[in-house]
């Protein structure tokens, strides 16, 4: 009998059907994710489980599977499953690193050059049918060549957006638990205590994950000590930054601009207060979105699930079990 799985969203072709060959799948097949008591009752009688970072995986969840073998995020971030939990259980966990690297450093830098260039209220300007006219201080914006970039985890992505502000000369500092001299020494970076880049960085783009350490880590203090043209770039997770007290840092001009992929709440609200800020700009947690980075992470979640309905250890583990 073929193992039975429960995958919580649309699979690519590829995936779907190496996976179709070796276990009995059962789908999610909707646009918005399965409330947590569906998601409890679909995978009850299942040895394993792919799922996105929209599904809450926590323990009470696991024991509703007591046959379930491998959790699979199609993702690098985990923080919405509980890993401790599932070792406990002997759940292996399994996500997807590397290979959504480039595409998510490009998209940092996407947002960073159109925040600083104020791309999305000129898209607004034009569309909006205020354009009358060339204007010598219209929607000025701030130089991104030679700037400084402060980089906070400098991990595979913080460093890949290194190399590619090493194409615009930009000065780069990084903040990260620990130092790391080769990464120093490939892209000339400088380590900064945390306050200390704030202080200097011209760009902050976040890099971590999302820890009870790192909740509310760009917080009022936090912006208390950016310069006023100070552009904050986030792509890693939303709680990271403290929404209110960017709020209050965009509205009052404490710095001057942010761009979010990743928002707190997430989905945002069309009425949310941030959403009425000109110096910030929105996307829909699409950094990774490429097809070929989508497809590579589906493959491997596929290969991590595969592994894990065997018993045996996942080539892409999250926990060790
Ligand atoms: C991740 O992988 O954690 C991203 O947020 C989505 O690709």
């Amino acid at each position: 009998m073929k193992p039975k799985v429960f995958v919580t969203r649309h699979l690519p072709e590829a995936a779907y059907h190496t996976l179709a060959k070796a276990c009995e799948i059962e789908y999610w097949d909707y646009e918005t994710p399965p409330s947590y008591e569906v998601l409890a009752e679909r995978i009850q009688d299942k040895q394993g489980l792919i799922c996105l970072l929209t599904d809450r995986i926590d323990a009470a969840l696991m024991d509703r599977a007591p046959g379930l073998k491998v959790i699979s995020q199609i993702a690098v971030g985990f923080d919405n499953i509980d890993v401790p939990a599932a070792s406990k259980r002997g759940i292996r966990v399994g996500n997807t690193p590397g290979v959504l690297t480039d595409a998510t450093a490009d998209f940092a830098f996407t947002l960073l050059m159109a925040a600083a260039r104020r791309v999305g209220e000129a898209i607004d300007y034009v569309h909006s049918g205020r354009w009358e006219t060339w204007g010598l201080t219209l929607l000025l914006g701030q130089e991104v060549y030679g700037a400084t970039l402060g980089i906070i985890g400098f991990g595979r992505i913080g460093q890949a957006l290194a190399r590619r502000a090493r194409g615009f000369d930009m000065k780069i500092l990084y903040h990260d638990s620990i130092r790391i001299p080769e990464a120093e020494a490939a892209f000339g970076a400088e380590f900064h205590e945390l306050d200390d880049l704030l202080r200097e960085a011209d760009f902050i783009s976040l890099h971590i994950n999302l820890s009870p350490e790192t909740h509310g880590m760009i917080n009022a203090n936090a912006f208390s000590l950016m310069k006023p043209t100070a552009v904050l770039i986030n792509t890693a997770r939303g709680p990271i930054v403290d929404s209110d007290a960017l709020y209050d840092a965009l509205k009052n001009k404490r710095i001057a601009a942010a761009a979010l992929d990743v928002t707190d709440p997430e989905p945002l609200p069309s009425n949310h207060p941030l959403l009425t800020l000109p110096n910030l700009l929105v996307a829909p947690h699409i950094a990774s979105a490429t097809s070929t980075s989508r497809n590579k992470m589906s493959m491997m979640a596929v290969e991590n699930l595969l592994a894990g309905v065997r018993g045996e250890p996942l080539p892409f583990p999250v926990n060790r079990v």
